[in-house]
């Protein structure tokens, strides 16, 4: 009596016989190849795929065991059934391998079916923000006199009657100076009221050749509308050094205008300021009406003293301009207000 014993894989019996023959041990092979080929295609994972290679291929596994039978047979049986046997075990490991690459190759379609990227999708929206529109005037002008060589100076917004107005040649009694005008913060002391005081503190600290320009907040008692704020922007202009006149002012000016407005016709008027003599106020043709954009003229030899410079060697020109109206020209904006208010639909714009 010869029982086959089957270990590891739950069996059908099949194997379970008392007789021996060729015929037979053939035959369970058969049902092996045919039962094995099933089980590994249907094996969901690669613990499972395992447990089915123990079972059919290790050492007490059921080829083994068909195999051990084989000594009961005449021995010129046996290599047959040997190299039969051999084939088996290699579709085994060889399904084994197909099935878990197939395992593989569905776990990765699984992956990518599930975690894709769509890099063309449409993004949401990211505010991004931007300058605003009068800093970016401003920006403007400060290039432009950058190209022409000049630098950048600042001064405080707290500033002394001094500077202001005295230094400037304006008289005591000069109307700039009225209470209706100037915020004063104590008899002496204002919110600079323009930008041409830094003129003064610059050239205090720095000898001629000066090229240079002052950006910056000013203040006025003005009541708010459409053209008017209390609180605003100008650049002031200065160049001093020895015989400066008024044909470099105006080629000066002139250059700048166009580079800021492109082919706006411009005009020089003659004006009067103060701290300038001559003085002139300059104009650009601008929706068909002459628009004052700025004043200007040749510094005062009275300034030019006052601060220790000789003025028979040594003479300059100042210009002063607003930013806000600079910024309104260039964009149609018609109402100062519009600048201040944060508007994001107005401020986008732009
Ligand atoms: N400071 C003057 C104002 O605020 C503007 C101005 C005029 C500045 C003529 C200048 C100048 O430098 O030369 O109205």
């Amino acid at each position: 009596m010869l029982t086959v014993v089957t270990r590891n894989i739950p069996t059908q019996a099949t194997l379970v016989s008392s007789t021996v023959s060729l015929e037979d041990i053939t035959a369970q092979l058969d049902a092996l190849e045919t039962e094995a080929t099933a089980r590994i295609a249907a094996a969901a994972g690669s613990r499972e795929l395992e447990q089915l290679r123990i079972g059919l291929l290790g050492k007490k596994g059921r080829i083994s065991a068909v195999l051990g039978a084989m000594g009961r047979l005449p021995g010129d049986q046996r290599p047959l059934l040997g190299q039969r046997a051999n084939l088996l075990k290699q579709q085994v490991q060889s399904l084994l391998r197909q099935q878990v690459s197939a395992l593989e190759a569905a776990a990765m379609a699984e992956r990518l079916a599930t975690e894709t990227l769509d890099v063309t999708a449409p993004s949401t929206f990211l505010p991004a923000g931007h300058r605003h529109p009068l800093l970016s005037s401003l920006d403007r002008i400060v290039d432009i006199f950058s190209g022409l060589g000049y630098g950048v100076a600042d001064g405080p917004e707290i500033e002394s009657d001094h500077y202001n107005f005295s230094a400037l040649n304006i008289p005591e009694n000069h109307p700039a100076r009225d209470m209706q005008d100037t915020f004063y913060l104590d008899p002496g002391t204002l919110l600079r009221t323009h930008t041409s005081p830094v003129q003064i503190r610059y050239l205090e600290k720095t000898p001629p050749p000066v090229r240079v320009i002052a950006p910056g907040r000013v203040y006025r008692r003005d009541a708010v509308d459409a053209t008017h704020s209390p609180v605003f922007h100008q650049v002031e202009v200065l160049a001093v050094d020895e015989a400066l006149n008024f044909g470099h002012l105006r080629g000066t000016v002139t250059a700048f205008l166009r580079a800021f407005f492109g082919d706006l016709p411009v005009r020089f008027r003659a004006s009067y300021f103060p701290f300038t003599e001559p003085s002139a106020e300059v104009d650009v043709l601008w929706r068909g009406r002459w628009l004052e954009v700025m004043g200007c003229g040749m510094v005062d030899p009275a300034v030019l003293a006052g601060l220790g410079l000789d003025p028979e060697r040594h003479s300059g020109f100042a210009a002063g301009l607003g930013v806000e109206r600079f910024c309104m020209v260039r964009h149609g904006i018609d109402d100062i207000r519009r600048l201040y208010g944060s508007d994001l639909r107005f401020l986008r714009q732009f």
